[in-house]
């Protein structure tokens, strides 16, 4: 019954303005006009650009990032909230999607971007290395998507959680040996398929967004390094690594009304590397 209910609002949806209306230059549901939203690791980087995309196509946003001062300063920048989080810990992620829904009413989107990598071999990782890029990279995820959910699943407009996977949770990097980077990402993409079965029915949807390489602090080390550059920029069929900027579409689409029937996708959004 409540599914039956939630489907209909989520039709409803889909005919009206609040999630399906016209878009600026009339593309329907291009748009998050008056949508609130929470994004992980907003501080910079890949999530600094969706927070920036969110607000220009009309949300409201909160950046949740563990660096305070980086993640003021950029709030401050852009016109967009701050709640200090740490995904690692999930009473803050529940506690910000509390903030988020207490301050602006409810949360609508919730995006997973927070991340981390360890360049390393396999058998010189230590234990504590795993374990803390799995629990950035893959309990972050799932904490936050429980977090969100409860909310989202509580409120008859649903919601959507967008989660920032890689490419490299569908190939192997190379030169650079990085096994639990590759498998963090590899779960969040499968775990971003399970949760979208379980909560289609409650209308909140859960995609993946799985780009190459993108010119951030994550990968500038790599990018210093003549031959990792080199083979990443030959490995990639349109020789260049992307801006942050061109990662954000593909999350405000998936974000908005106009991926209605998207769950439990992944965009992959690599110039062509998984192509190879
Ligand atoms: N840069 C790339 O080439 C690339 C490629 C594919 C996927 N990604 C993914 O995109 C996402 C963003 O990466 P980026 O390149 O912008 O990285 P980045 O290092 O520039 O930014 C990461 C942000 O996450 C925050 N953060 C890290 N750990 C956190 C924690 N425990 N709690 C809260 N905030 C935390 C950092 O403070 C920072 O603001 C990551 O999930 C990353 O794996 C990046």
């Amino acid at each position: 019954m409540v599914a039956t209910l939630r489907g209909r609002a989520a039709f409803r949806r889909l005919e009206g303005d609040e999630h399906g209306g016209k878009g600026a230059h009339g593309m329907p549901g291009f748009e998050l006009n008056g949508k609130n939203a929470l994004v992980t690791g907003g501080a910079r980087g890949i999530g600094k650009a969706i927070v920036a995309a969110f607000l220009e196509a009309g949300a409201n946003v909160v950046i949740g990032d563990r660096d305070e001062e980086t993640g003021t300063a950029t709030a401050a920048e852009l016109g967009a909230g701050f709640v200090r989080l740490d995904v690692t810990d999930s009473a803050s992620l529940d506690a910000a999607v509390a903030h988020v829904a207490a301050e602006l009413g409810s949360l609508d989107v919730h995006v997973n971007n927070a991340g981390t990598v360890i360049n390393k071999p396999a058998v010189d990782t230590t234990d504590e290395e795993w374990r803390r890029v799995l629990s950035i990279n893959l309990d972050g995820v799932f904490f936050g998507c429980r977090a969100a959910a409860k909310r989202m699943l509580a409120q008859d407009s649903g919601g959507s959680i967008v989660n920032i996977g890689s490419m490299s949770g569908h190939i192997a990097n190379h030169p650079q040996p990085q096994a639990s980077y590759n498998a963090s990402k590899a779960g969040v993409i499968h775990l971003t398929k399970s949760l979208a079965a379980e909560w289609a029915r409650g209308g909140v949807r859960v995609n993946s967004i799985s780009p190459g390489y993108v010119g951030t602090e994550l990968t500038k080390q790599g990018m210093s390094n003549e031959d990792w550059k080199k083979t990443w920029l030959e490995s990639t069929p349109m020789g260049r690594v992307a801006e942050p900027s061109e990662i954000a579409p593909a999350a405000v689409f998936l974000a908005s009304g106009a991926s209605s029937y998207f769950t439990g996708s992944d965009l992959v959004v690599d110039g062509g590397y998984t192509v190879w």
